[in-house]
């Protein structure tokens, strides 16, 4: 059922239940990150191995602290000035999450998300919300309660609607384990800006032995083939390909071209919806003309290569 109930939303997570829950970047899947059987559950329902940790969200700056061993001050720093927002830590694990929403690694990721309804649900449910993106494992990260309702609305009894996610792709993800803070995952916090607040040098972003679904190659796709292209003349069969590609681009003969947007911003924020949509177009594939690589368009053209990935 989709909702704005809060309360009724809180309970279901008590008793060691899901609930979609709408975030500032995608709608995740929320289950009580110390209970055993709710990761469990949510992992069956997802359809995502055992060994790929979940993100922990949290209200406040003093609960991300306690779910961690412990608190730096590159976390200190980079939560006051990030959050609540699209940036995800990743510390070393104290006790209080379940070992399952760890996979393995004995580290924890942990965000405050910039959205209402989410901050609300943590704080009424009392504990850290695992939660992976509500989409079936693989597949296109939802951006509405209506996605999620269409990919996973057998299994999840309420969905709290906060309305459509105004970022639309997944928070940066750095890693503070490391001697050096490295980002695993592009988002809406970019690496200039984490230089910034830092005041030192990211390590270098490491292709390969990913930990994480969302850096495996092949993720975020939707059923029909993707590919990911420079220029629209490259098309050689534009009339069944259904084209994405900013505002402006010149397009002939495509069997329909979708505008993504003026700017990388627009972009990301329309991004999943237009895969999704596409999807149902009649079309036999998708082609891509990614935005501009600055800013989120490096964290669009990261989900679209791995998108284009598994065709
Ligand atoms: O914006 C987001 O991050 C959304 C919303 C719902 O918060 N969540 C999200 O979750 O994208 P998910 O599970 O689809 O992607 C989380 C990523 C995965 O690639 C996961 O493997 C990685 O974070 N991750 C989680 N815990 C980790 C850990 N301890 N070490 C390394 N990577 C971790
Ligand atoms: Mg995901």
């Amino acid at each position: 059922m989709i909702t704005s109930d809060v309360q009724q939303a809180a309970a279901v997570i008590r008793a060691g239940g899901l609930v979609g829950m709408p975030t500032e970047t995608v709608y995740g899947l929320a289950a009580d990150a110390a209970s055993g059987p709710a990761l469990a559950h949510l992992y069956a329902v997802k359809g995502r191995p055992a060994d790929h940790p979940s993100i922990v969200h949290v209200a406040s700056v003093e609960d991300a602290a306690s779910w961690a061993a412990v608190w730096p001050a590159q976390a200190e720093l980079l939560a006051r000035r990030f959050w609540p927002g699209p940036l995800t830590l990743i510390l070393p694990a104290g006790e209080r999450a379940h070992p399952a929403a760890l996979g393995g690694t004995g580290t924890i990721a942990l965000r405050i998300p910039d959205a209402p309804l989410a901050l609300a649900l943590i704080e009424a449910a009392g504990t850290g919300l695992a939660a992976p993106s509500a989409n079936r494992f693989g597949r296109v990260s939802p951006t509405t309660a209506l996605h999620v309702a269409e990919d996973l609305g057998q299994d999840v009894a309420v969905i709290l609607d906060g309305g459509r996610c105004s970022i639309g792709v997944e928070s940066t993800i750095v890693d503070l384990t490391g001697s050096h803070p490295r980002i695993l995952r592009p988002g809406a916090i970019t690496a200039e800006m984490l230089e910034e607040a830092l005041a030192e040098p990211l390590s270098p972003l490491v292709e390969g032995a990913p930990r994480a679904p969302g850096t495996l190659a092949a993720h975020y796709a939707p059923q029909l083939p993707v590919l990911l292209i420079d220029d629209p003349l490259d098309v050689d069969d534009p009339g069944s390909t259904t084209l994405i590609a900013p505002t402006g681009t010149a397009a002939q003969g495509f069997h329909a071209v979708v505008d993504a947007g003026a700017t990388p911003a627009v972009y990301a924020e329309r991004l999943y919806a237009l895969l999704r949509a596409s999807d149902l177009s009649g079309a036999a594939r998708i082609a891509v003309l990614p935005p501009p690589p600055t800013g989120i368009g490096l964290a669009v053209l990261d989900r679209l290569r791995r998108a284009a990935a598994s065709a």
